[in-house]
């Protein structure tokens, strides 16, 4: 019964996670299950050492599984698919893991992967994992600028790149954007091993670029480090208030233990089966459902090179599911309101087999109950909205199938997964009386798999997360639990806003923005899309004396977003106005900017310094398309 079970992981966490740790093998025993001596910093299984590629590969072939497929690689984008069984990525990962360390990878070091959706970025991936070296990955949408960023944070001794990622409509070059991002960065890569796609030759560099062939035709294979349960495994860049990107950090021994553990009790599939997260390996989804999860448990996994709509229509997913017999889905609201616009009545979904789908599982972003009753429809099966966060691995939230499967409500995220002490709180701390709305915040500790830190930041850690409610995980959503324990998440506290399920900072918008020459303040704010969830939007104060067009200085600070944050921030709108709308202490109004844009009611907030400013906005946003309500009383 969930009931039990998650009462169970909360009144003793060290009992239940010692019992779900016995799904991984140790090297040696953890000495503690939770370390909970330096609070509010807390650490799993101390003294225990495994290494996580060996449990992701080679214990599968060690128990049998070497000639099941591992990985499924189905790539409209190149019209291919490849199949890797667990006994070829062995192989593969061993290889590349000694070519690695033939370029000087050690225990500890970084690695950044900047590669598209292709299996040898799983290899590139489980390599780091082999060598006890802690793995980066970016995602191929974000530019140059953003690249260089996290170099910078990381300090990799060496990058992993491809000449190319696959886009739809145009292919994106990596190695140009790779050397821009070094050229822009402090610190510099000893060497880059650069994959060559037939679709594109990169040039590569005398002394520091390696082709990967070449890199494993001189390889050995390498054995598994064997690592402590806290040694780090792998750092993800993720957009907190500002433009500096946050390096979640994740540990080995509670991440394999916690994955393993959901494959089963989250998303009820059984070693064997097929299970497919249509997401991307730059994102935590991708990491932990792409990558981890299913190879933890012995599944096969589904890479996904391929849009839900356009490659070549609306009916992609139900062709890869149905071909591949995938058991298990998860993907974005997003991906399933574009399918349902070009597909309205499922026509495409009738044409396909699609016995073997049991659930879909969809997170990122707000899920709206028309498409999750869209999708329940035109699917027949189970669609299980869960809630989760780069931070946290894997979900806070969520209908746990392999436990019991509950009610679905509409509208919300389910209740907490086990592991998870989930309150709504007011600004005091204090819990809020059910169906209230407060801040969603975890209490303390964490179970195994969420974020042990952010790199080299002990204390933006603290501040970011820990200090508003101490003794609490402070999530940065906002929303209520209902009587029956259901958590339903509304909004955002901060500035982050989701762009088509992925996580961007309006303050690394605004940072570029704020870079043109004629630009003197700016704001950004997220406005309701409908197929996208959000879209941000932009709002510029021009230096004095400026007389240029104004629509040719919007269409400068386009470009300049699109190349020095990338595409995938989807900034195509922005209006010039004389002032932004503050409070007296400064503060720009964005949240109120952004009701007034989706057609929210909105009230004159009482620290406003100038009330014309905000109507001046107002106005501009309506010039433009945008709804714009009086405001209440
Ligand atoms: N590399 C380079 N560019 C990329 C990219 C990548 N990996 N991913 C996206 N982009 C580009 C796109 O080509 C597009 O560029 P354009 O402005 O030249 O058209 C831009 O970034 C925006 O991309 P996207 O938001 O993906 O829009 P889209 O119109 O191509 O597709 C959806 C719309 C809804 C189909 C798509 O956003 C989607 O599948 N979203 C699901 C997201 C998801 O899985 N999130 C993970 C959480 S589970
Ligand atoms: P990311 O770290 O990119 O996975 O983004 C995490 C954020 O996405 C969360 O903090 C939420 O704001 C939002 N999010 C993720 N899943 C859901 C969901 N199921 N419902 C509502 N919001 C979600």
């Amino acid at each position: 019964m969930y009931s039990e079970k998650h009462r169970s992981s909360i009144e003793d966490p060290q009992q239940f996670w010692a019992q779900a740790a016995e799904g991984i093998h140790w090297d040696k025993r953890w000495s503690r299950v939770l370390d909970d001596s330096e609070k509010p910093f807390y650490s799993w299984f101390p003294g225990g050492r495994l290494n996580t590629c060996f449990n992701a590969v080679d214990r599968h072939v060690d128990g049998g599984r070497g000639e099941q497929t591992a990985i499924i690689h189905d790539s409209p984008l190149t019209n291919s698919q490849r199949r890797i069984s667990y006994a070829e990525l062995l192989e593969a990962v061993a290889l590349f893991a000694g070519a690695l360390a033939d370029h000087g990878v050690e225990k500890g070091d970084r690695v950044i992967i900047y590669m598209p959706m292709i299996p040898e970025a799983i290899v590139a991936v489980l390599a780091c994992a082999r060598l006890g070296a802690v793995h980066s990955v970016v995602f191929g949408g974000f530019a140059a600028n953003e690249l260089a960023t996290r170099i910078d944070d990381a300090l990799p001794k060496l990058v992993v790149s491809a000449s190319c990622g696959i886009e739809p409509a145009r292919i994106v070059e990596y190695k140009p954007l790779l050397d821009q991002a070094i050229e822009l960065a402090g610190h510099k890569p000893r060497h880059c091993i650069i994959l060559q796609r037939p679709q594109v030759a990169a040039k590569l560099l005398p002394e520091r670029d390696i082709d990967w062939n070449d890199a494993v035709a001189s390889a050995q294979r390498h054995d598994c480090v064997i690592v402590d349960a806290t040694d780090p495994l792998y750092l993800l860049y993720t957009s907190g208030t500002t433009g500096q990107p946050k390096g979640i950090v994740r540990d080995n021994g509670g991440h394999a233990v916690a994955l393993h553990w959901s494959m089963k009790n989250i998303y009820n599939v059984d070693p064997g089966e097929v299970y497919w997260a249509a997401s991307d390996i730059g994102w935590v989804v991708g990491h932990s459902y792409i990558i981890y999860g299913p190879l933890l448990h012995g599944n096969t996994t589904v890479l996904f090179e391929g849009k839900p709509v356009g490659t070549p229509d609306a009916g992609a997913f139900w062709r890869v599911a149905a071909e591949h017999k995938v058991a298990c889905m998860f993907t974005a609201p997003t991906a399933f309101r574009a399918i349902k616009q070009r597909d309205p009545g499922g026509e495409l979904i009738a044409q396909h087999d699609l016995s073997a789908l049991r659930t879909l599982f969809l997170a990122g972003e707000r899920c709206d109950p028309d498409t999750l009753h869209w999708a329940e429809n035109k699917l027949g099966i189970p669609v299980i909205d869960h809630w989760w966060q780069t931070e946290t691995g894997w979900s806070i939230a969520a209908n746990c199938l392999g436990i019991e499967m509950l009610p679905v409500k509409a509208g919300s995220v389910g209740p907490a997964a086990p592991g998870w002490d989930v309150r709504a709180l007011d600004s005091q701390g204090r819990d809020v009386k059910p169906g209230d709305v407060g801040a969603i915040a975890c209490k303390l500790p964490l179970p195994p798999g969420s974020l042990t830190g952010l790199w080299q930041a002990p204390e933006h850690f603290r501040t970011a997360y820990l200090n508003a409610f101490p003794g609490y995980y402070e999530t940065g959503d906002a929303g209520f639990i209902d009587e029956d324990g259901y958590i339903h998440v509304m909004s955002r506290t901060d500035d982050v806003i989701n762009v088509a399920g992925h996580r961007l900072s309006t303050g690394s918008i605004e940072e570029v923005l704020a870079a043109h020459r004629d630009v003197a303040e700016c704001a950004v704010v997220g406005v309701v899309d409908e197929l996208k969830g959000q879209l941000p939007l932009g709002f510029l104060v021009l230096k004095a004396g400026v007389d240029r067009n104004h629509d040719d200085i919007v269409a400068e600070c386009v470009k300049m977003v699109r190349d020095q944050v990338g595409p995938v921030a989807v900034f195509k709108r922005a209006v010039v106005v004389t002032r932004l709308p503050k409070t007296r202490s400064g503060k720009i109004l964005r949240s109120t900017m952004r009701k007034i844009a989706d057609g929210e009611d909105y009230r004159f907030p009482a620290t406003i310094e100038d009330p014309a400013a905000l109507e001046e906005v107002g106005t501009a946003m309506k010039s433009i398309g945008y709804a714009n309500p009086s405001a209440s009383e």
